[in-house]
């Protein structure tokens, strides 16, 4: 269930985007956070810990809701408005695939 429920402004027009592969849609001017909330139950996985983070202040300045696109770039959900073809995670990704890390240079070494 969506943390968030859209009263207003529902004719902006539509914005494709996903999150953790799955397609879902925002609407135009919307920014990441408010296009994931009205979505999913959380925006994020915390990555010290695990748990479910929303955002806190809503005007950057608290860094509760720090985001990844796919390609690992981050972004922070609460100041950033929603693309189109945005493809967004909510988990952080597995060691092996954080250029820089140990888990990282195992893996490459593992490959073929
Ligand atoms: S919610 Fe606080 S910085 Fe985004």
């Amino acid at each position: 269930m969506a943390i968030l429920k859209r009263l207003a402004e529902t004719a902006r027009p539509p914005v494709a985007f996903t999150l953790d592969g799955k397609a879902c849609s925002a609407l135009a001017g919307d920014t990441v956070l408010t296009a994931v909330l009205t979505q999913a139950e959380q925006l994020r996985v915390s990555e010290f810990g695990g748990g479910p983070r929303a955002g806190f202040c809503m005007m950057g300045a608290c860094q509760d809701c720090w985001m990844q696109r796919e390609d690992g770039t981050r972004l922070r959900a609460c100041s950033t408005y929603i693309e189109p073809g945005m493809r967004l995670r909510s988990l952080p990704p597995p060691a092996a695939q954080v250029a820089g890390t140990l888990a990282a240079a195992v893996a490459g070494e593992q490959a073929p």
